[in-house]
């Protein structure tokens, strides 16, 4: 894939931040993720490359723009799989809470799993643990491995839970274990990202969350060498016939790293608003500030991305 590529897809996460921010703490998640995506359909049309949505914001009757299996890009040049969400974390933006982020991965043509829009129960470490998790094995042997290969106690460990009712029994086991626990509100691919970054205190992230969201998380976890392992939850029959139209029809099959996203990938996100590895949008008189992280998995080189943007001076996406 071509290295230059992740640079310009910078521009199609900065173009969701600064539309989505402008939405931060007003009350609305709607218009905030609308926002976003429009931003981010418009910025990959600049991009000379030919990409099909994998993961995007549902399926074509459901969203009238970065459906799954719409073309974006200019339609010429490399064959892109894109997975994006425009704006992860919608409530935390209309609440203007921390790491909401816009974020979007790519592989090359088959890259990347075809996630259907359900829960999907995830495990990720970062790189000190690679190779020692087990979805398929209890909480606590899986806290006590990590902890060894991190050469921590078990005690000390830094474990990141989506807070929902449906985690009440991992929360418990985690608390027996002895480790410690963040509970989030929103944004389990920011939390799975802080597992594999140095300095943000987390060491593991447990629990279920969005499929897609688990897929983006992949890539990047690919890209900083951490571990994931996923299993998809399903709630109902539909959702078992929804999975086999995609392709999937071992439900209960554990999803290891390589088969969330494969081959060459990178991963794009810009901060929306204050998080632990990346700022918010910051607007100044003249235009805005964003951060940013570029990664790419063939070279492990991460970037770390703080723009000027000069509104009366670029073209704009919405904002
Ligand atoms: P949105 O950006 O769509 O609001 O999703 C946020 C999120 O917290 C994801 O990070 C997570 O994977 C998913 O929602 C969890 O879903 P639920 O809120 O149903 O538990």
């Amino acid at each position: 894939m071509n290295r230059n590529l992740a640079l310009e897809f910078v521009r199609v996460t900065e173009a969701a931040a600064l539309s989505a921010g402008r939405w931060t703490g007003r009350g609305e998640k709607n218009p905030a993720d609308q926002a976003a995506v429009t931003a981010m359909r418009s910025a990959f049309e600049s991009i000379e490359f030919d990409g099909l949505v994998v993961i995007g914001e549902g399926e074509m009757d459901e969203a009238p723009m970065l459906y799954i299996g719409e073309r974006v890009g200019k339609g010429t040049g490399p064959r892109i799989d894109i997975a994006c969400d425009p704006l992860e974390g919608t409530t935390i933006t209309a609440k203007g809470g921390s790491e909401a982020i816009a974020v979007i991965a790519a592989a090359e043509a088959g890259g990347f799993l075809h996630a259907p829009d359900m829960y999907m129960n995830k495990i990720a470490v970062g790189r000190a643990a690679a190779g020692s998790i087990d979805i398929t094995k209890s909480v606590t042997w899986n806290l006590s491995e990590v902890a060894r290969a991190s050469g921590k106690m078990v005690e000390d460990m830094m474990v990141i839970i989506l807070d929902r009712p449906r985690h009440k029994e991992l929360i418990a086991e985690v608390r027996a274990a002895g480790a410690r626990i963040r509970l989030i509100g929103d944004g389990d691919v920011s939390a799975a990202v802080a597992t594999a970054q140095e300095d943000t205190g987390v060491d593991i992230l447990l629990g279920s969350g969005g499929a897609p969201e688990g897929v983006i998380a992949a890539a990047a976890l690919r890209c900083l060498g951490g571990d994931m392992q996923a299993q998809l939850v399903f709630s109902d029959d539909a959702e078992r016939s929804r999975a086999r139209t995609m392709g999937i029809d071992d439900f209960d099959r554990v999803y290891k790293l390589h088969d969330l996203a494969h081959g060459n990938v990178m991963f794009i996100a810009t901060g929306v608003t204050e998080g632990s590895f990346l700022e918010g949008v910051r607007y100044t008189g003249r235009g805005a500030m964003t951060h940013s992280i570029v990664m790419r998995s063939e070279t492990g080189t991460v970037r770390d991305i703080r723009t000027k943007h000069h509104f009366d001076q670029k073209p704009r996406y919405g904002w």
